[in-house]
Parts: structure tokens; C-alpha cells; sequence
């Protein structure tokens, strides 16, 4: 700014030093002089105010992460392309709005721990130096889960080779990002909408305690990192019983549980608010932090009128199912924007038992509900548009905070 300044000055004063030799034996020098003088005193007001509104927008980006750093980290999944700041809008966005970030993909068996022998630890390094360049904490997605598996595998028949695997597995990889990532989701999606141990190769050839012995495993490889167990749907009462179960057995076995994720792929018209609050009161008494790990507000009809994110269901596409392919009407928008705004003000209410926020996805175009449960839809479940513009749920989010 002084130096803005300063440059308008030398221009100005410059301009007048030449006039002034010019001018040195007129008559009317000095009169001609004053009225420079004041133009200029004029233009520098001028930019000097100026300067000064726009620099006040500038440091003044509304963020998230400004917004509700006193009472969550705010979170966003990210790819690859992300990852490696070759998407110029997100690279300039994301250090921005977002204090934690969760890889969407690259931290999955399948990608990172392919062969019996080989891990590919280069994206995830990547992410590590990411979130050190930007001060963004990273919760790291995930150790153990039914999907996303790699191929050779996935239809082990042998129990001893799925236990070596496990083992090796969590002690190898959280190891080595022991202290260099905030958390873990250690295990995934271990339970049926019932409440009961989902069927995964893991539970017919470990047995059900194979959820204690991740977090055993987990807790021995990575002392200082958080450890979360992360599930769908688990703020419904038949499936919170079973993830409550689950983590009380965790702690009976005396080990170390920190947190719960909920992940929280609603829908925009259909978001059970009663059943969250009852959930964070819940699982916040077990003694451990609730975080909201895989946030987006789909406003696209569901197949099944359901709220199950389970990565396995599919159906196939009509144009009746994609209705909003030309824009999202008005009517829909509010919807997606009293969604926020509710969800947010109850975040704002429990704000001491809640860690973290975290959106699926950067902008509406990358998130998965574009292809999930129906390829090729165009859905609208984030703040942030195609464009990377702020919507009018974004704004209704950031007046809340206090
Ligand atoms: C999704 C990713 O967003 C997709 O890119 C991928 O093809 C499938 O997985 N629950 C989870 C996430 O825990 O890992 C899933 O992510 C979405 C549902």
C-alpha cells in the first residue's frame, strides 16, 4: 500500500518538478503550483481511499475456516488433481475455506497397498506435504473397509492370508504417517442398517472382534495420531445401537477410540435433524468427539427413498431422475440452503462435543453424488458451484457464526 502510494506521489510530484522548471520564471508560478499541489493532495485521497477498500476486501475473503476456527476444523474430501495443485481454482480455494482435508481415494487399500508387497506411498507423501505447506490437518481415509479393496484380495479364501494382510497392512501404513496425520478413519462401514456386523470378508474371516483388534493394531502403529471409527447412517437409532455397541466393546477391551464420524450423505429435502442431535449427545457420552466426516446435501430423488451410502448400490439412469440437468430451480436452492443453515446451527449447538466438518467434495461438479447411485446425474450437494462461486447456502453457513 505505502508503496502504492509512493509510486502515485513520484508521478505526481514528478510531473510537477518538470512543470516547474518549465514554468520557474512565470509569473503565475505560484498559482499554477497550488493548484497542482491540491490535485495532487486530490488523486492521492482518491487512492489512498481506494487502495484502502480494496485491500480490505482482499483480506477479508469470507472463509470457512476463519469463520469456525475457534470451534471446528472445517474439512473437505480432495483427488488427486487437487492434491498436486494442478486445478488452479481449488488450489487458490482450498487453503482458503478449508483447515482439514480427507483424500477422497488415494489413502484406500486398492490404491496404496496394492500387491502382497508393494504400498504406494507417493500421493499420500504428497497429501502430507500438502497439508504442512497449507497448516490443513489431514484425516487419513481409510485403514480398514470392505470396499475399494485390491484385487488380489479381495476374494482371499485363506483366513491366515486376510490376517496377515490386515496386520501388515495397518502396521505398515499407520506407521509411517504416525505423527504426520491428525486422524484415522481405522475402520469403515463395519455395520448393516440394522445395527448388526456387516457381511464383509473381514467379518466371515475374522470374526467379529476383527473392529477391537484395527484399533488394537492401529493404537500400537500410531500412538500419536486420533482414531476414529466412521460410518452412514449411524445418527439412525437401530444403527446407532450397533455403532455404540461397537465402540463400548472397543473401550471394554481397553483400547483406544477417539472419536466417531458420521458421514452425513443426505438429502437436501430429507435431513434427519432429530435423529443427529439425539446422536451427538449419544456418542459424545461414550467420552469420545463426533466428527460430521463426508458432508453433502444431495438434492436428486433416490432410487430407493434412501439415505444408505452404500458405494455397492446401483441403478441405472432415466432423464427422470436427473431433473435438475439445466439448473437447480429456486424452490430446490432454499431447500439446500435451510438444510445448511439447520445443520450448521445445530454444529453451532453442540460445537464442544464436535471436532470436525468435513465436506465430501470441493465443488458440486467433483463430487461422487454426480455418479452415485446413478451415473451421469448433475446434483448440487455442496457449497461451493461448478465455478467455484459460493452459493446462497455458503453465505446462510457463514452468518451463523457468532
Ligand atoms: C467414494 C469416492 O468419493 C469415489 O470417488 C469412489 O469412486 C468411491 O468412494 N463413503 C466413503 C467414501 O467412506 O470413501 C466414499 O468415497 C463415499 C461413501
Amino acid at each position: 500500500m505505502h508503496y502504492v502510494l509512493d509510486m502515485w506521489m513520484n508521478v505526481i510530484l514528478g510531473h510537477q518538478r518538470q512543470n516547474d522548471n518549465n514554468l520557474k520564471n512565470s509569473k503565475c508560478f505560484f498559482m499554477i503550483k497550488n493548484k497542482f499541489h491540491n490535485l495532487g493532495i486530490i488523486v492521492i485521497c482518491i487512492l489512498h481511499f481506494g487502495c484502502a477498500s480494496a485491500q480490505k476486501t482482499i483480506s477479508k475473503t469470507v472463509s470457512l475456516r476463519e469463520s469456525f476456527k475457534k470451534y471446528f476444523l472445517i474439512g473437505t474430501a480432495i483427488n488427486v488433481r487437487q492434491i498436486e495443485e494442478k486445478d488452479t481454482n481449488a488450489a487458490k480455494l482450498i487453503p482458503e475455506q478449508f483447515s482439514a482435508v480427507t483424500p477422497e481415494n488415494i489413502m484406500k487399500a486398492e490404491v496404496i497397498h496394492p500387491k502382497w508387497d508393494t504400498y504406494n506411498f507417493d500421493l499420500a507423501d504428497k497429501l502430507v506435504a500438502y497439508g504442512k505447506k497449507y497448516n490443513i490437518k489431514i484425516n487419513a481415509h481409510t485403514l480398514i473397509w470392505h470396499s475399494q479393496l485390491p484385487a488380489f484380495m479381495r476374494h482371499m479364501k485363506d483366513a491366515d492370508s486376510v490376517k496377515q494382510y490386515f496386520t501388515d497392512h495397518i502396521k505398515t501404513v499407520a506407521s509411517r504417517y504416525d505423527g504426520k496425520v491428525f486422524s484415522w478413519d481405522v475402520v469403515n462401514e463395519a455395520l448393516e442398517e440394522d445395527g448388526s456386523m456387516r457381511k464383509s470378508i473381514f467379518l466371515e474371516k475374522l470374526g467379529p472382534d476383527f473392529v477391537t483388534e484395527a484399533f488394537r493394531l492401529a493404537q500400537q502403529a500410531a500412538p500419536n495420531t486420533q482414531l476414529y471409527y466412521n460410518d452412514y447412517n449411524i445418527e439412525q437409532p437401530k444403527k446407532r445401537a450397533g455403532a455404540i455397541a461397537l465402540i463400548k466393546k472397543i473401550q471394554a477391551a481397553g483400547v483406544r477410540i477417539d472419536g466417531v464420524g458420521i458421514q452425513g450423505h443426505w438429502r437436501a429435502y430429507n435431513i434427519p435433524l432429530k435423529d443427529i442431535e439425539e446422536s451427538i449427545i449419544e456418542f459424545s457420552a461414550l467420552g469420545i468427539k463426533v466428527m460430521f466426516t463426508e458432508l453433502d446435501l444431495g438434492v436428486l430423488p433416490n432410487p430407493w427413498d434412501s439415505d444408505a451410502a452404500d458405494v455397492n448400490m446401483k441403478a441405472e439412469y432415466s432423464a427422470k431422475m436427473n431433473p435438475y440437468a439445466n439448473g437447480l430451480p429456486d424452490s430446490m436452492q432454499t431447500k439446500l440452503t435451510k438444510g445448511y443453515e439447520d445443520l450448521f446451527k445445530l454444529f453451532l449447538k453442540y460445537k464442544d462435543k464436535i471436532g470436525r466438518i468435513t465436506f465430501w467434495g470441493v465443488n458440486d461438479g467433483q463430487s461422487w453424488l454426480n455418479d452415485w447411485p446413478i451415473r451421469g446425474r448433475t446434483n448440487y450437494p455442496l457449497l461451493f458451484d461448478r465455478n467455484f462461486k459460493p452459493k446462497p447456502a455458503f453465505d446462510a453457513v457463514i452468518k451463523l457464526k457468532k
